[in-house]
């Protein structure tokens, strides 16, 4: 038994979701807006303390290799690169949502942290390799925010996994967005509004949250990340990294094509890239205690 959510109860929800920091909301906004450059970047890490020992802990961590030890900033910024510097700033902020038991999914502690860590590193190697003029930079950020709105309505899907995994399956219901919505009256990439409210987004940011699974619907000036995203998102389930019971439930848009020019083969250096990528990023910010 379920029960119908709506935006009043939503705005309660995200009432008690951890803010985030200064700097990270500095960080996103300066990273989405395209004149910006690294100056920027280092000065606001710089007035944070605990956001600079945390990029010092993922910069020297194992699964870097380094073999000098990294001690400025500044040298560890460059290093790492600005869109993994608010990863790490978000992670650290939102570890409590990213790190949720998607009990309504059926997923598990980290899947959503995975599953998104492995969106933005697909979706920056989709616009990386297809030459589309999307910074890789806000790519892997939006891929990283995508799905959030799942750590706040999965306690109200609780139980509903396997009968709606039998719905699709029997083509009652035509996706798990449709599920959503049907059960709660509300669907994970709807609760976009108030948390952008609460966080400060950038536009681009939660136009790829509302569309990621609908990317022809986003408006005009968006729809080519958005797109991106989705690619990204679908090739993260399709490497075994989803947030549970929803995996692979979701339509692909192919109109990607009209956007990005990837050919199979491109397709594929992006999936192995991918895989790459993930194993490395996700020792380096466990080894330093980001988001666990
Ligand atoms: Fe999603
Ligand atoms: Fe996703």
């Amino acid at each position: 038994m379920t029960t119908k959510i709506d935006q009043d109860e939503i705005r309660k929800v995200i009432e008690s979701v951890p803010m985030l920091s200064a700097s990270a909301t500095q960080l996103l906004q300066t990273t989405t807006d395209p004149d910006h450059d690294l100056i920027e970047i280092v000065r606001i890490v710089k007035t944070d303390a605990t956001l600079t020992a945390r990029v010092l802990k993922v910069v020297n961590s194992a699964a870097f290799g380094l073999i000098n030890e990294i001690t400025s900033l500044d040298r560890a910024i460059s290093y790492l690169g600005e869109r993994l510097i608010v990863g790490i700033a978000i992670g650290d902020c939102a570890s409590q949502l990213f790190n949720k038991e998607l009990k309504g999914y059926e997923g598990e502690h980290g899947d959503l942290w995975r599953h998104d860590l492995r969106t933005a590193i697909a979706s920056r190697e989709v616009v990386t390799q297809s030459n589309s003029t999307i910074s890789p930079d806000l790519a892997f950020t939006a891929g990283l925010l995508h799905d959030i709105g799942k750590a706040l309505i999965s306690d109200y899907l609780h139980g509903t996994a396997s009968a709606v995994l039998e719905k699709i399956e029997n083509e009652e219901i035509s996706d798990y967005l449709s599920a959503e919505e049907e059960l709660i009256g509300f669907d994970h990439t709807r609760a976009v509004h108030e948390l952008a409210l609460v966080w400060k987004l950038p536009e681009a940011i939660t136009e790829v949250i509302r569309f990621h699974h609908a990317p022809s619907e986003a408006r005009d000036e968006f729809k080519e990340l958005v797109y991106a995203v989705h690619l990204g998102d679908n090739i993260a389930m399709m490497g075994g990294c989803g947030t549970g019971a929803d995996s692979m439930r979701y339509k692909l848009d192919n109109n990607y094509c009209q956007f990005m020019d990837l050919q199979p083969a491109a397709l594929a250096n992006v999936m192995l890239a991918v895989n790459d990528d993930f194993n490395k990023l996700e020792r380096s910010f466990a080894e330093a205690g980001e988001s666990n």
